[in-house]
């Protein structure tokens, strides 16, 4: 069946393996991009698929209303992915507001834009909205996060997405618009923007600069290979059950120092630098404010229902990863040039 899917965000990094996907997978769907191109938005994300015939780029905010009720009307669409986030915790701790905008207002936005566009046939159009596992807290040694476990999100970050979600269920509930959820663990890959730890890291091994490790570098994370990912959506969007919450995480828990030092020994055999080398760059430095202890996702629903699982071991993807990076260095330049210097001194200067 044909349809013209809204993805939102989609220059971005999880967005841009989504809408790659989409456009080569379905070539009769149309797929309409619709991203503001903040500092975390980049067009060069999609050079494979910029001239595609069923790829479309709209560059516009999820907050303009008119904008929303144009691009509804104007292209026809049928269904919505809505990735467009403001995404780092850190960004959240310094601006909470900026959150609380894009993260909450914009999806409501974006969920009255739909309901108005589909009203009398809301049955026949999917509204999924992609989230995150941060809305379930900080877990301590034991247990996994399920798709009941009760939301008690834990930084200004985790609580817009946390409120997102539920006006997303609420509008389910209210306007019986059909809905989708689903929370996955931390993704890493290619394209992800160099303020989060795995492609920061890999950044700064490049260049010989310190590696930031916040606290002791206890904290864990359960990380998921960015099309793995991608593939899950998919899988959500097409066989999902309405009004479902799905899990997706990648059953690979990480301490952040063990991370770190991966990436130490796999740079220096693939820059031929003498063993031990990058260790050297580790410094640990002041805690994240709040730092939730540990993620990790139950993904054992989207298996069993849908038949989803992670496709690639973690020291594959990150050999994939950090082999991406060094091939595409005019990528890392032009993202870290400009204001991401400024970003980069505000936050780790004097840490
Ligand atoms: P990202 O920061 O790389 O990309 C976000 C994209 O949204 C950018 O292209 C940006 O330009 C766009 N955007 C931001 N504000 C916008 C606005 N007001 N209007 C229109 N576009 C706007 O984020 P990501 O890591 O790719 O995450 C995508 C989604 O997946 C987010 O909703 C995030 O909460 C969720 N998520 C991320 C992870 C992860 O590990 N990165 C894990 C689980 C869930
Ligand atoms: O769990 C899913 C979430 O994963 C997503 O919803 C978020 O959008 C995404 O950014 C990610 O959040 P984290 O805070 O877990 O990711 P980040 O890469 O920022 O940090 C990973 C861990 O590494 C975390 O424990 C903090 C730590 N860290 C991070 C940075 C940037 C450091 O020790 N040093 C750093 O410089």
């Amino acid at each position: 069946m044909s349809k013209t899917i809204l993805i939102t965000g989609g220059a971005g990094f999880i967005g841009s393996h989504v809408i790659r996907l989409f456009v080569e997978k379905y070539p009769h769907y149309q797929i309409v991009n619709l991203d503001a191109l903040t500092y975390a938005g980049n067009l060069e994300n999609l050079k494979e698929v910029e001239d595609a015939p069923n790829y479309t780029f709209v560059k516009a905010d999820i907050l303009e209303e008119q904008a929303l009720a144009h691009i509804f009307a104007a292209y026809g669409i049928t269904d919505v992915i809505h990735l467009a986030a403001e995404s780092h915790v850190d960004r959240s701790i310094s601006d909470p507001l900026a959150f609380v905008k894009t993260n909450v207002m914009g999806t409501v936005n974006l969920l009255n834009a739909a309901k108005k566009a589909w009203m009398g046939a809301l049955d026949q159009h999917l509204f999924y909205h992609v989230s995150t596992d941060e809305v379930y807290g900080s877990l301590h040694e034991g247990g996994f996060f399920v798709e009941t476990t009760p939301y008690d999100p834990q930084s200004p970050y985790s609580a817009s997405k946390a409120a997102s979600d539920h006006f997303v269920r609420a509008y389910a509930n209210t306007y019986h618009m059909k809905t989708v959820v689903s929370n996955c663990s931390n993704n890493y890959g290619p394209n992800h923007f160099p303020e989060k730890l795995i492609p920061l890291c890999i950044h700064n091994i490049k260049s010989n600069k310190p590696l930031p490790v916040y606290g002791k570098g206890e904290n864990v994370r359960d990380w998921l290979y960015v099309k793995d990912h991608a593939r899950a959506i998919d899988v959500v969007f097409h066989r999902g059950k309405p009004g479902e919450t799905y899990n997706i995480g990648g059953f690979n828990e990480w301490k952040n120092i063990d991370i770190v030092r991966l990436l130490c020994k796999k740079m220096d055999e693939k820059l031929g630098r003498e063993k031990g080398t990058s260790e050297k760059l580790i410094t640990f430095v002041q805690d994240r404010a709040g730092h939730d202890l540990r993620y990790a996702i139950d993904a054992s629903k989207i298996k069993k229902e849908l038949g989803w699982e992670p496709s690639l071991q973690f020291d594959e993807g990150i050999d994939q990863t950090i082999d991406w990076y060094l091939e595409n260095e005019s990528w890392l330049e032009q993202v870290t040039s400009g204001a991401y210097q400024e970003y980069y001194q505000k936050h780790y200067d004097n840490r």
